[in-house]
């Protein structure tokens, strides 16, 4: 029997499976009904008005900047503490990442940074709710609409969190999801775009399938005929199947178990690492309840990183750092990013370390991590 208990893993059960095979049987495997299912199922979840759903989180990201108009030497401010997607889907369209260092002992963005980053090219702030933890977005969402900029928040992480009573997803201008297996629901790969904007719906709607539109409504040219369809910008075929979204509709319907056996995984860890001098547990907000995608703890300066990794590998225990600061990425170390300039991200990967957190873990496995950990 395989005992390893990974960082993180999907929970498949045998409804999933049926409601995908139902998809197999029937005509329609691309995206159709159930895409549309799942995408009036997240909206009612995070309650917006419009969701399209994507073939990745990374598509989302690409699609929200491109309906946010992003161009050629505009800029998007992030964190550096995200996986590499929230500035390579600005890249893609030839905009420009611009990191902001984390808050201290946080894992997002430092918001008192953020207006000192603004420049006449900013074009999108790009916050990200790290682990599950919730930004500020009314801060955010404030410095935005003073300087007139659009706020793409990625919650990756973040599906099923709440800001002050809010979910995440409802209060940024478009908030972008990823359904990638070790996440809250999975389609396999897949992610969505939420937002309460019309105008943005049908960018983002258009950008994920070529460009093209059929609907009488929105043509520019007259039809030649019923078969007449016209491509009015260059989009991409970033449709999410419907085998995908029946999956998704169907671990939807678990979210709210999911999220609770995260907090209750994370309530056991933060009662048995919170006063271990060692270790410090992930931070708390006073407006937010996190999502629990990632358990997150940082090493104190006794222990090293490197050991600590080798040994609850040897115990059977997977760990994983989440994330390198992107700027350490080789590609973006040849744009002059300096290190040196996000000594609070830098601190963070010193110490950072994601420890198994899935909703299918057992109490027994639960207990087995903190024996673990506790006798690093
Ligand atoms: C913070 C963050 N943003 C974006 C993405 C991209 O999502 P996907 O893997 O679905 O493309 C991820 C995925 O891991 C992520 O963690």
């Amino acid at each position: 029997m395989n005992t390893f208990i990974p960082y993180g893993r999907q929970s498949i059960d045998e409804a999933d499976i049926e409601a995908v095979s139902a998809v197999l049987r029937s005509d329609m495997i691309t995206t159709g009904p159930c895409a549309e299912q799942f995408e009036k199922a997240l909206a009612g979840r995070v309650g917006v008005r419009y969701v399209v759903v994507f073939n990745s989180g990374t598509a989302a990201l690409h699609a929200a900047y491109f309906a946010d108009g992003l161009k050629q030497g505009e800029e998007v401010i992030t964190s550096p503490i995200t996986f590499a997607a929230t500035a390579n889907a600005a890249l893609y369209l030839g905009g420009i990442p611009v990191f902001v260092d984390i808050a201290p002992g946080q894992f997002n963005i430092d918001i008192s940074k953020l207006e000192a980053a603004i420049t006449s090219k900013t074009e999108v702030i790009a916050p990200v709710d790290m682990a599950g933890i919730p930004v500020d977005i009314d801060s955010i969402m404030k410095i935005a609409a003073d300087h007139n900029l659009i706020v793409v928040e990625d919650a990756a992480h973040a599906l099923g969190a709440s800001y002050r009573g809010r979910p995440v997803g409802s209060t940024a201008h478009m908030t972008i999801f990823s359904f990638h297996p070790v996440k809250h629901i999975t389609t396999g790969e897949g992610g969505a775009v939420a937002t309460n904007d019309e105008v943005l719906f049908e960018k983002l709607r258009m950008f994920r399938s070529h460009g093209i539109t059929r609907e009488p409504a929105r043509l520019k040219n007259q039809a030649a005929g019923p078969w007449h369809q016209e491509m009015q910008l260059l989009g991409y075929n970033f449709r999410l199947t419907d085998i995908q979204c029946a999956l998704g509709l169907s671990q939807l319907k678990k979210l709210d178990s999911f999220l609770a056996r995260r907090r209750a995984i994370a309530a056991k860890y933060n009662c048995a690492f919170g006063p271990n001098k060692n270790l410090i547990i992930p931070p708390d907000t006073e407006y937010g309840d996190p999502a629990w995608h990632l358990y997150v703890i940082r090493l104190g300066e006794s222990l090293n990183k490197t050991e600590v990794v080798h040994r609850l590998q040897e115990k059977g225990i997977g760990s994983q750092v989440h994330y390198m600061p992107v700027y350490r990425h080789p590609y973006y170390q040849s744009m002059y990013y300096n290190p040196e300039d996000y000594p609070y991200a830098e601190a963070y990967y010193r110490q950072a370390l994601s420890i198994p957190m899935f909703p299918a873990m057992t109490d027994a496995e639960v207990d087995s991590v903190i024996r673990a950990v506790s006798a690093l």
